[in-house]
């Protein structure tokens, strides 16, 4: 077998162990298993890859190469390490502009390459260097929007410049013009490729990137994040095109794809159109808290009382949101959980699509605390459930469980789904103030005649609850 036949082999051997790995990360109790199988399939790729670079480049280029993996590791392994979970996004969008300015070097490296030598020492002729300019100018635009659209969602996500939505007038048309301008340059390049035309396509495809992210309000930008993560796949299947390599091709496929189904899936749970998104085009916000209506007054119940309900329940729902992870609540949660159903409570969680700030994020933290995952239900498998339960906990959720978003057409989250929590018989609502959440609307479930608040921090409530439910044995 040469050198070349066992590369691809094991290309082949990675990107079936990428593909386990993401049907692992689909289901929670196979997600750590799933990434186990992704670092092993990503391990595989890299020493195959460093193998087969080894034959053709000299010693010290291939000790530069590992000195540089070594670098990148420690910097990968220390950021992940302390990030915190609501971070997340902001390190996410960060990878990404990585993604997107290795495909832009690519991108000109394979032109000047062949600038330089000649059409690849005259591989590349006739239509094929066609093809292999086309390559360059698609892999060259995407990673330059990459790029510049994921250092904005990073800067808006960090707080280093302002979320509101940049506003420019005509700003759909500069973005048409923007693609119009590349499909004329790439076929100008193609005919006759020149760096001017490379310069400019660069130009042109770093200010769209820009200006695609600075027109999306800062409350969108999760989403944008999982958009962008698509972009970069795809990014980096064009460079595997330039590069000639297939595990680039796929594994670009494998995260264009997955990335572009999740922006889907948020978008249908944030009630936000899937086109326009990919478009750059739904910066434009609702204006927060827009409607003035007066819901009444709303009222209170104590951590005693609240175990007292509890305590005589038979069937519980908890909802958590972002201020659980705020509070950083999840284990006296866990603990709470425990408590009932050693008293012989039913006890199940629902979980929102888009609660907290990223994907997943409630079911992260649950895990974390060790909460039995057949108790955690999807917001579609538990919300005919709540007309039958004793009490819900809402315990730092707010726009995920607001009912103007399916009773009032004038609110700005309306026709988003949420969890029908006030269907039940008592909800005990656990936050700190009566501060709308992140869409910036009241909610009118903490005026409801079967709602109470419980204020304070979600972490310090939880453990006096804790606290009365032992005192009552
Ligand atoms: P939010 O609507 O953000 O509300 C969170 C609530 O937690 C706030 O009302 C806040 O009230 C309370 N809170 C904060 N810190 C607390 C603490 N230490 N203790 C107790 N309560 C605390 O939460 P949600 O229901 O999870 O909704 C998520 C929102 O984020 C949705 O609008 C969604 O569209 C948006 N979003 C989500 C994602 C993803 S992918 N998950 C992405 C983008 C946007 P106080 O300040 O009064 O305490």
């Amino acid at each position: 077998m040469t050198a070349a036949t066992a590369t691809q082999a094991a290309y082949v051997v990675s990107a079936l162990l990428f593909i386990l790995s993401l049907a692992g990360l689909s289901k929670h109790e196979s997600s750590r298993s799933g990434i186990v199988v992704g670092i092993a399939g990503m391990a595989v790729a890299l020493a195959a890859t460093i193998g087969l670079a080894s034959r053709s480049i000299s010693a010290a280029g291939v000790g530069l190469l590992l000195a540089a993996m070594a670098i990148g590791a420690v910097i990968g392994l220390w950021r992940a390490r302390v990030v915190e979970m609501t971070g997340m996004p902001e390190l996410i969008a960060v990878l990404h502009s990585f993604v997107g300015l290795a495909a832009v070097l690519v991108g000109w490296n394979g032109y000047l390459d062949v600038e330089a030598h000649g059409s690849a020492g005259g591989e590349l002729a006739g239509s094929l260097l066609r093809v292999h300019h086309a390559e360059v100018f698609i892999g060259v635009f995407i990673g330059a929007v990459t790029f510049t659209g994921s250092i904005v969602a990073y800067l808006k996500l960090s707080g280093r410049i302002r979320s509101n939505p940049l506003m420019l007038p005509g700003r759909n048309a500069l973005n048409l013009a923007a693609l119009a301008a590349f499909a004329v340059l790439t076929v100008f390049f193609v005919v006759r490729p020149d760096l001017g035309l490379l310069i400019a396509v660069t130009a042109v495809a770093l200010a769209l990137g820009w200006h695609l992210v600075a027109a999306i309000g800062g409350g969108d930008m999760p989403v944008v994040v999982s958009m962008l993560n698509s972009y970069s796949g795809w990014a980096a299947a064009a460079s595997g095109f330039l590069l000639n390599n297939n595990l680039l091709i796929v594994t670009g496929a494998l995260v264009g794809s997955s990335g572009a189904y999740l922006s889907y899936i948020m978008c249908q749970a944030m009630n936000r159109s899937f086109l326009s998104v990919i478009a750059g085009g739904f910066g434009i916000e609702a204006p927060a808290a827009a409607s003035g209506a007066d819901y009444g007054e709303h009222r209170e119940i104590t951590a005693e009382e609240a175990a007292g309900l509890l305590s005589e329940a038979t069937s519980v729902i908890i909802t958590p949101g972002y201020g659980m992870a705020v509070a950083q609540a999840q284990h006296r949660v866990a603990d709470l959980t425990r408590a009932l159903r050693e008293r012989g409570v039913q006890v199940r969680f629902g979980i929102h699509p888009v609660a907290g700030r990223l994907p997943g994020h409630m079911n992260v933290l649950l895990a974390e605390a060790k909460v039995p995952y057949d108790i955690v239900l999807e917001m579609d498998e538990i919300n005919d459930d709540f007309a039958a339960s004793s009490v819900v906990l809402v315990i730092g959720a707010n726009d995920t469980v607001n009912p103007a978003a399916e009773e009032d057409a004038a609110s700005p989250i309306a026709g988003m789904p949420v969890l029908r929590v006030w269907e039940a018989a008592e909800v005990i609502v656990f936050k700190r103030s009566m501060a709308p959440g992140y869409a910036g609307v009241q909610n009118p479930l903490f005026f409801r005649d079967n709602s109470r608040m419980l204020f304070g921090d979600a972490r310090a409530r939880v453990e006096d609850i804790l606290g009365a439910l032992a005192a009552l044995v």
